[in-house]
């Protein structure tokens, strides 16, 4: 019986982010085969306590995330990941923050991976916060750059995250713009991390061939995206239930009608069952909790040195 705590500094040394992609990719496909028991997470406060739990059958481990989220404060959202085995009683208890800015940069990373254009280079990051660099981490890790351009509403939050970016993507050029319809223009990929309750540039502003990741919008009165991209695109999502009852992207296109429930692909089903894309493709995800599983079950498995 072990109790190991591990800080962010420790996730982010025994994490990589190759190694957060392949395993969450594992993860929904397993999802996909009814592996897991995960009901949609219990939203209190309206979003600003966030209860996340799943249980993977044939291991019977256990992971459970809390949250706080509040935007008046950086970050936004902390808390505490806990992974449980329940043969062994073996428990890890992570900070949240580094494993939700991983994983949540990790499922953009494999839905760019299956829905991207091969040779997609440029990067168009929309949001400056705490999840972006991880965002442009992922794609890079999947798509190598060769362009990445930074839009925040804040200048110097985008200046800062630039700086950081330069020293870490040897190679790529990256810019600040504060202009996102002009930043998406030039772009392969799109990532979008705010907390917009608008969208963030009009479906014209969109080149012809382009894959666009939306993060930001987890709850019904926010989004990012117009709703004519949701009607035009290929549009994969994490898990529908919780889109359907999160993700103001979904909740406003399908009121619009610019969208059915049937157009929308979860993302396990896609990996095992690719869909021919459009020449436009969105990945939206609001999170949810095997992300954390996959990444708890990587940081058990190297932490406790545990069979999982
Ligand atoms: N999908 C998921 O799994 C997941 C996981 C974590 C966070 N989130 C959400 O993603 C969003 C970003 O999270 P974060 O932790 O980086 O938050 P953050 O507060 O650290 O950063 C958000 C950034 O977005 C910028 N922004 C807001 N509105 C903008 C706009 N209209 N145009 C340009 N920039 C704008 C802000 O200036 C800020 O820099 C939040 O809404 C958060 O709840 C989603």
């Amino acid at each position: 019986m072990t109790t190991q705590v591990l800080t962010a500094d420790e996730v982010r040394a025994l994490v990589p982010m190759g190694e957060a992609i392949d395993a969450v990719r594992d993860a929904f496909v397993s999802l996909v085969e009814g592996e897991f028991e995960q009901p949609t997470r219990t939203a209190l406060r309206d979003g600003g306590f966030l209860v996340m739990p799943v249980h993977h059958r044939p291991t019977a481990t256990a992971m459970v995330k809390t949250l706080s989220v509040n935007f008046d404060r950086s970050p936004a959202i902390t808390g505490t990941v806990m992974w449980s085995d329940a043969a062994r009683a073996d428990h890890v208890i992570a900070d949240a923050v580094s494993v939700t800015a991983l994983r949540t940069g990790a499922i953009s990373g494999v839905a760019t991976d299956l829905l991207a254009p091969a040779g997609a280079s440029r990067l168009a990051l929309i949001g400056a916060g705490a999840q972006a660099a991880d965002q442009a981490r992922a794609v890079h890790a999947v798509r190598p750059l060769t362009h990445l351009v930074i839009v925040d509403r804040d200048g110097n939050r985008a200046e800062e995250l630039a700086e950081v970016l330069r020293a870490e993507l040897v190679g790529v050029r990256v810019s600040v713009s504060s202009d996102a319809a002009q930043a998406v223009g030039g772009a392969d990929i799109v990532s979008c991390a705010t907390s917009s309750k608008t969208p963030l540039f009009p479906l014209a502003a969109l080149p012809q061939r382009v894959h666009v990741n939306a993060i930001g919008a987890f709850r019904p009165t926010m989004r990012e995206l117009p709703d004519a991209l949701m009607g035009e695109a290929t549009v994969v999502v994490d898990e529908l239930d919780a889109v359907l009852e999160e993700s103001g992207e979904v909740v406003h296109a399908l009121d619009a009608g610019t969208i059915a429930k049937e157009d929308l692909i979860e993302l396990g089903r896609a990996l095992t069952d690719p869909p021919r894309p459009t020449e436009r493709t969105v990945f939206k995800t609001v999170g949810v909790a095997v992300q954390d599983y996959a990444i708890a079950r990587l940081l058990a498995a190297k932490a406790l040195t545990a069979r999982v």
